[in-house]
């Protein structure tokens, strides 16, 4: 066999691969100081069977990596988008043409394969209040439009992400399921709209969330363990705490009137730092739980041969600007670290027991900045939560993975954040002169002192891009001669 040949029997794997993982997909957000290169992303997403992305925005250097990719894409509009879309036609058709149709390619092309257009991050949050939802209605139908006027109604469908606080069950049990009432007529809106457009509904099942607000679900419950005590609802047995919430959505949904539709869950996924229970092992036990459920394609007391249609693990990596406000561990629901890293073993294709980590990563220099012991310390704290407000200190909070080291050393370990995310720049360690940079890696036991990484893009990474489209380029033309012969 050549080696063009080798390649692209390869690269005929792919697809195949891909399809049998078809189900489960991750989501990609960029909320970093220093996110991971697109293309190096993309390669992460390939080496590990990962077939379907679900993206926050509509970031150009994303939807570029993708191109040519054959992942499925689900694009994200921003919350802050929503009132403009729906009050103007010409802004849907606008974002439309600009984030959709200018990348848009249905198959093996050098574009994106859209398939999702999800407006809004978790728009209807209890925690927004009426902010966003008096727009969703508007603008999905005018982005449904554009895309009519598009020709891509047919393959791109429109979604809303719901929260995992848009519907709930009082007595904790799946038939006393039904939406929050102030989403009463919205839900019903919204339902009528994806039934009309054969579009999934997109939700968020959180077990971990449960688990933490939730005192009568255990943390085996949580984590699909055998063990478990089982909930009881009649003569229905509830053994998980995913089946028990997929279930209260679907007495929610039967009680608004569509029993039938299809549901997408949009994010669910477990964190492993800034708080108790959420750390590597955890998070993969609960995995595990989850994949293998999905596997056996069991599904759930109320649904037992309609299990979701889609799968999206949140997420696919660690981000340092997150918004905290629900909690320390929102940085850090990752499987993979912020330079893809995998946190524990997981077999999200086929076969391999291994996730595939992200190759030839490139780092800042191993520098760190620490606190002068020799200095007078006095006003140290302050100063360390001063540059918290900025820096990444998720892991010095309660239950965090460097809880437990002794002060100053925290106070360490805040400086370092704040100089890593200004690029080790030498005045960014000052700290009114109680910074001192060190080339010692100030990283014990399980707590990490990370360097960032180092982002400008560099001309190698150009030259994987040019070869990847040559390949993908190869790789059509070869399959349109291969129907010929
Ligand atoms: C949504 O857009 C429509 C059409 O422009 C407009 O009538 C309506 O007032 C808008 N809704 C809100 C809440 O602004
Ligand atoms: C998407 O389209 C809109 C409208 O043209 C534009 O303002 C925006 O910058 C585009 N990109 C993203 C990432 O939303
Ligand atoms: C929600 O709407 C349904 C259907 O119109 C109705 O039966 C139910 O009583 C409403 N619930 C609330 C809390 O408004
Ligand atoms: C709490 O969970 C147990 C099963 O572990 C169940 O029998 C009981 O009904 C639940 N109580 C409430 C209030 O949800
Ligand atoms: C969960 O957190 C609690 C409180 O910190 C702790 O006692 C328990 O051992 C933890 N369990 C696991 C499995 O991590
Ligand atoms: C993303 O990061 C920015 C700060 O860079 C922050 O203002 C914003 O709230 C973050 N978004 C989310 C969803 O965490
Ligand atoms: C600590 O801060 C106070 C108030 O800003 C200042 O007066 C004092 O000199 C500082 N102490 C040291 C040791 O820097
Ligand atoms: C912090 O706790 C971990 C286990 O939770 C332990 O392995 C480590 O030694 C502790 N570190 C310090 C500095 O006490
Ligand atoms: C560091 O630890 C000390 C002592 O536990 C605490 O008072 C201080 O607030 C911590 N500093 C930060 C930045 O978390």
């Amino acid at each position: 066999m050549s080696p063009y040949l080798t390649l692209l029997v390869l690269l005929l794997a792919i697809p195949s691969m891909g399809s049998l993982a078809g189900a489960i997909g991750v989501n990609w957000g960029t909320n970093a100081s220093h996110p991971l290169p697109p293309a190096k992303v993309v390669e992460l997403l390939k080496s590990n069977n990962i077939a379907k992305v679900k993206l926050f925005d509509a970031d150009p250097l994303v939807l570029e990596a993708l191109s040519g990719s054959n992942i499925g894409v689900t694009v994200g509009i921003p919350n802050s988008l929503l009132k403009s879309l729906n009050s103007s036609k010409k802004a849907a058709e606008s974002w439309v043409h600009d984030n959709v149709t200018r990348y848009f390619s249905a198959g093996h092309g050098n574009g994106v394969r859209f398939e999702y257009v999800a407006l809004g991050d978790e728009p209807f949050l209890q925690s927004y209040s009426e902010q966003f939802h008096p727009f969703i209605i508007g603008a999905a139908m005018n982005i449904q439009i554009a895309l009519g006027r598009a020709n891509l109604a047919s393959e791109v469908k429109v979604v809303v992400p719901c929260s995992f606080d848009t519907f709930l069950s009082e007595s904790g049990k799946p038939s006393g399921g039904h939406f929050r009432p102030d989403l009463n007529k919205t839900m019903i809106e919204l339902l009528e709209f994806l039934s009309k457009h054969h579009s999934p509904f997109f939700v968020t099942i959180s077990p971990f969330i449960s688990f933490h607000q939730n005192k009568n679900i255990s943390l085996d419950f949580a984590l699909f363990k055998e063990t478990a005590h089982p909930h009881k609802d009649s003569h229905k047995t509830y053994k998980n705490s995913f089946d028990l919430s997929y279930d209260t959505l679907v007495t929610a949904l039967s009680t608004v009137g569509f029993p039938e539709m299809d549901i997408v869950v949009a994010q669910i996924g477990w964190p492993t730092d800034g708080v108790a229970n959420a750390t590597s092992s955890t998070a993969e036990i609960f995995m595990k739980g989850l994949i293998n459920h999905l596997r056996s394609r069991s599904g759930t007391p109320l649904r037992p041969r309609n299990p979701p249609i889609e799968t999206y693990i949140y997420s696919l990596l660690d981000e340092d600007q997150r918004r905290t406000a629900t909690g320390n561990f929102e940085r850090h629901w990752g499987v993979f670290t912020f330079d893809g890293q995998a946190k524990y073993h997981l077999n999200f294709g086929q076969n391999a027991e291994k996730l595939v980590n992200a190759r030839n990563v490139e780092y800042l220099p191993s520098r760190w900045c620490v606190v002068n012991n020799n200095k007078d310390l006095s006003n140290a704290t302050a100063i360390a939560l001063e540059a918290c407000s900025v820096a990444d200190c998720s892991a010095i909070s309660p239950g965090g993975s460097c809880y437990n080291i002794s002060w100053p050393r925290n106070i360490s370990y805040a400086f370092n954040s704040y100089y890593q995310q200004h690029n080790q720049r030498h005045d960014n360690c000052d700290f009114g002169g109680l910074g001192l940079i060190t080339t010692v890696d100030p990283s014990a036991d399980n707590c990490r002192f990370s360097i960032e990484l180092r982002t400008s893009y560099s001309a190698s990474l150009h030259g994987a891009y040019l070869f990847l489209w040559t390949v993908l380029l190869m790789f059509s033309t070869f399959t349109c001669l291969s129907k010929f012969t």
